[in-house]
């Protein structure tokens, strides 16, 4: 798979490149969901949560309280990021498992919700628009970022669907987790995406709406690429 991702410095974007959005909320299967699109269609990848876990990561190591909204959009205004072959960097130290973290996940949900640090991270997001196409994750990415894509997805699952997902993934990474505390820190962070005023997690209007709660990733996979078909292949 290509990503934009490799680097957070990109260049001009011309317009007329496709663009699936994929928003919807925490370990929906997203995630996995627009890599496997992206990959079979050959097309950059932009994980926008990345950027707001780094963020987050970041304003604490530098002690930069996470309220703290000028601080915190001056990092993200200028953050040293990189992506090289599946992995994420700051400041050249390797953080793809740090981000991933429940810690890190909360405090993204925090500075997500200040409009300084969105807008801060809009033009970096603009830019992995780039040939042959983009596949965007996120929560904006339809309503805010690329209002304009042609194919817009809104994926979901219960919450007790995407605990179990989530508590899963964990362990398989050896990461010991509680499953009521990972569905409460779940509710608490839909809470917090969906009721923030600074773009807020909704569906785009017009979007597919994909819920996943009974169906395999390979099935949600399917659908997004049918939708993409139907859209370009008319
Ligand atoms: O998708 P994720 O869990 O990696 O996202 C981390 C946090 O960033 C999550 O609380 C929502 C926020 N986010 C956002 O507000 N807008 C985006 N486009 C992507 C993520």
């Amino acid at each position: 798979m290509s990503f934009a991702f490799q680097s957070c410095i990109n260049y001009g974007a011309p317009l007329d490149i496709p663009v699936i959005t994929i928003d919807g909320p925490t370990a929906s299967g997203k995630g996995t969901v627009a890599q496997r699109v992206a990959k079979t269609l050959g097309f950059h990848l932009l994980d926008s949560g990345a950027l707001y876990r780094l963020v987050a990561l970041a304003a604490m190591q530098n002690h930069i309280p996470l309220e703290d909204e000028v601080g915190v959009a001056a990092l993200a205004a200028n953050l040293p990021c990189r992506f090289s072959n599946m992995r994420v960097f700051l400041s050249n130290e390797d953080v793809t498992n740090l981000i991933r973290t429940e810690e890190v996940g909360n405090a993204s949900s925090h500075v997500a919700a200040l409009p300084a640090v969105r807008k801060a991270l809009v033009d970096r997001q603009l830019r992995f628009q780039q040939p042959p196409g983009l596949v965007a994750d996120g929560r904006d990415m339809g309503t805010v970022i690329f209002p304009d894509a042609a194919v817009k997805i809104f994926l979901t699952a219960s919450v007790d669907a995407r605990a179990d997902r989530r508590y899963k993934q964990l362990m398989e990474k050896g990461i010991s987790a509680n499953i009521d505390v990972l569905r409460r820190d779940l509710a608490d962070r839909d809470a917090r995406d969906e009721q923030r005023a600074a773009s807020p997690l909704k569906p785009a209007e017009g979007a597919f709406l994909l819920d996943t709660s009974n169906i395999t990733a390979d099935e949600a996979v399917a659908l997004v690429l049918q939708q993409y078909r139907a859209q370009y292949h008319k």
